[in-house]
């Protein structure tokens, strides 16, 4: 049987939970859940970041001790993983006293080893980063990188571990192993970091006390990365992950991408260094913003996961994320693009489907359809759960949705085409129930993602199944009970009042789309010559981290264009994909590359999506 486990970061006790850290954990749990739902082992753990500097200074600033506080802000996290439906196996905390122990176990082994030896460390240290820093790698005025603000200068004794032995060893790894790293340009960066060269790392710190004691080294504490990155293996001593960390379990870490480093050099080092198995993949996923800036309390911003739930429905909201940007782009949340797929995507495609479906199985066949042999939507169904499969094993749970709605869309269409309402009373019956076998797959395929609705609608289906991988089932009635709408509309009046309530700054600010100013007639976009075009060839442009020289086949011959968008699509990733192309921009030479036309994207400063079509279209035809 297969075996899968799968981890969110730990996360620092600093603050409740935002978009953020809610986004990294639905999508763990949605690939927990895919996991289960194909009957392999699974485990999925969670939890918190307590130790370090940082908490004992946000602790001190509230007049609390660290542990009281930091036990306050994890039970705001267990709270919010319970609204959102989270359903982990377990959730660990660095100051668990399980945790402590076992979690120095590859540090006993460093030392055994020789790995870890005493040392003075001076230089530079970013609090809120819990980082050490480079001089070359700071700002201007010696400020951090990340936060903008001065680091602190540090001098203390400090234990090292010799992680420039593991330099070779990490780049072979990387060779050998390219699903440790994803996305690939991830990858990439990582191993560029490594290739310029690693230094030891100072491991232990000695001016506060608020950590893991390094073993038998009085005053020292173990450096919070280490005691963190430690979670994942000490948490399978426990009795809720025994055998998670078994050679054959596919193990992946999903992160932020601004934690690569420590996942991707920092930790596979120490697990090299101690003896033990690497996981099989990190996978760091891309940033969200907000209306297209940085989330922070100085802007105001901050987006409350729990307060849309309670407002549009915890599904709603796992939906919006799980779909709106492919695992491992940046993305931005906008409340407007929120609704605006509520009612697209789950008010009309899915909850209408079941809507129609269950109002024509009581018209027409007073709520009970009998058995039926009929296979008119399964290939569709086999088609979708097949893509499904592809896109969760890749990681890719928004390619997962795309397959599954491919289903809803095919349903509602074999609806308008069977045209019930014309047909006898027998093949009525026969569309209906074929529909019913459509929605009673989508009810448990669907169910990794948005579990309560699902639930929802196998009762509204007249059906008492716990989730399982489905298959077309001929030969059982449904008998449907009467129901509510899965997922109401929400009309203009109520779409303002939750924006006014959301985001009540951005509600006043916002300007309408057509005010008159800006406008360009018909005739203006007609100038333009929007063409389908195919990538064929991509490759990166050297020493240009944001751009990819791409070939585009436009029919009547190829292009040669320099695209913005490496930072979110990698040059294997986008090659054989149908894009919008604007054909008479006049070239261009960027970055010495020749560039004739451009290809449509979505997003402002750095790409979330390609433009794309909804089916095949053949090269250079034309779009208006
Ligand atoms: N405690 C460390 C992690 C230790 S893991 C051994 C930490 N904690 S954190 O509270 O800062 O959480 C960072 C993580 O939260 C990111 O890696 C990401 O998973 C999530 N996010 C926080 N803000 C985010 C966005 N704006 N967008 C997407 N996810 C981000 O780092």
């Amino acid at each position: 049987m297969k075996r899968f486990f799968i981890t969110t970061p730990i996360y620092y006790v600093t603050d409740v939970p935002h978009l953020g850290h809610a986004y990294t954990t639905v999508v763990a749990d949605a690939l927990a859940r895919y996991h289960r739902l194909r009957g392999h082992k699974t485990w999925f753990l969670t939890g918190t970041d307590e130790h370090g500097q940082k908490i004992a200074r946000m602790a001190e600033e509230r007049g609390l001790a660290p542990k009281p506080y930091a036990d306050k802000i994890t039970e705001a996290y267990r709270a919010a993983w319970r609204a959102l439906e989270i359903e982990t196996d377990d959730f660990i905390r660095t100051t668990d006293s399980a945790h402590g122990k076992p979690g120095q176990d590859p540090w006993d082994t460093h030392e055994k080893n020789g790995d870890i030896y005493l040392g003075n460390y001076e230089g530079w240290y970013c609090v809120a980063c819990e980082q050490f820093y480079t001089e070359k790698e700071l700002d201007a005025g010696q400020s951090c990188p990340v936060h903008k603000k001065p680091v602190e200068k540090i001098k203390e004794q400090s234990y090292y571990f010799r992680l420039s032995k593991y330099q070779q060893p990490l780049l072979d790894y990387y060779t050998q192993h390219p699903e440790f790293i994803l996305p690939a340009n991830r990858r990439n960066e990582v191993r560029a970091f490594v290739e310029r060269g690693l230094e030891d790392l100072s491991v232990s710190r000695t001016t506060f006390t608020w950590g893991v004691p390094v073993p038998d080294a009085p005053g020292h504490v173990i450096y919070v990365w280490i005691d963190a990155l430690s979670n994942y293996y000490s948490a399978t001593r426990r009795a809720a992950l025994a055998g998670a960390w078994d050679p054959d379990v596919e193990i992946v870490h999903l992160i932020g991408k601004e934690i690569s480093r420590f996942h991707a050099v920092y930790w596979p080092a120490m697990l090299m260094a101690a003896g033990i198995r690497l996981p099989t993949t990190v996978y760091a996923h891309g940033w969200w913003t907000v209306d297209g800036e940085k989330m922070s309390k100085t802007a105001g911003n901050v987006v409350d996961p729990l307060k849309l739930s309670s407002d549009i429905g915890v599904d709603a909201f796992r939906y919006f994320v799980l779909r709106e940007v492919p695992l491992g782009a940046d993305g931005d949340f906008s409340h407007e693009a929120l609704i605006t797929r509520y009612n697209a995507e789950l008010a009309n495609d899915l909850g209408n489907l079941l809507n129609r479906t269950l109002g024509m199985a009581h018209k027409y066949c007073a709520g009970k359809v009998p058995a039926h042999a009929s296979r008119e939507l399964e290939a569709g169904a086999i088609e979708s759960l097949a893509a499904l499969e592809k896109a969760m094993e890749e990681l890719q749970p928004s390619r997962g949705l795309e397959a599954l709605w491919q289903l809803v869309r095919n349903a509602n269409a074999y609806i308008d085409q069977a045209a019930p309402w014309k047909q006898s009373p027998e093949r009525q019956a026969e569309i209906l129930w074929n529909v019913l076998e459509a929605c009673r797959i989508l009810s448990h395929a669907v169910s990794p993602f948005l579990p309560e609705r699902m639930e929802a609608m196998r009762t509204q289906l007249g059906l008492a199944e716990a989730p399982a991988w489905p298959t077309w089932r001929t030969g059982k009635g449904f008998e449907v009970p009467t129901g509510t709408p899965l997922f109401p509309r929400i009309d203009d009046d109520r779409k303002k009042e939750l924006l006014a309530k959301w985001a009540p700054k951005r509600a006043e600010a916002a300007a309408p789309v057509s005010d008159g100013a800006g406008q360009i007639s018909y005739e203006d976009f007609q100038k333009l010559d929007l063409r389908v075009g195919k990538i064929i060839a991509a490759q990166a442009v050297p020493k240009a981290k944001k751009l990819l020289q791409l070939t585009v086949d436009i029919g009547t011959g190829q292009r040669q264009v320099v695209a913005g968008i490496a930072e979110t699509y990698g040059p294997e990733t986008i090659i054989g994909k149908t894009v919008i192309f604007l054909a008479n921009l006049k070239p261009a030479t960027i970055r010495g590359v020749l560039s004739e036309g451009m290809i449509l994207a979505a997003g402002e400063e750095q790409v979330v999506a390609l433009s794309g079509l909804d089916r095949d279209a053949a090269p250079g035809t034309k779009v208006r």
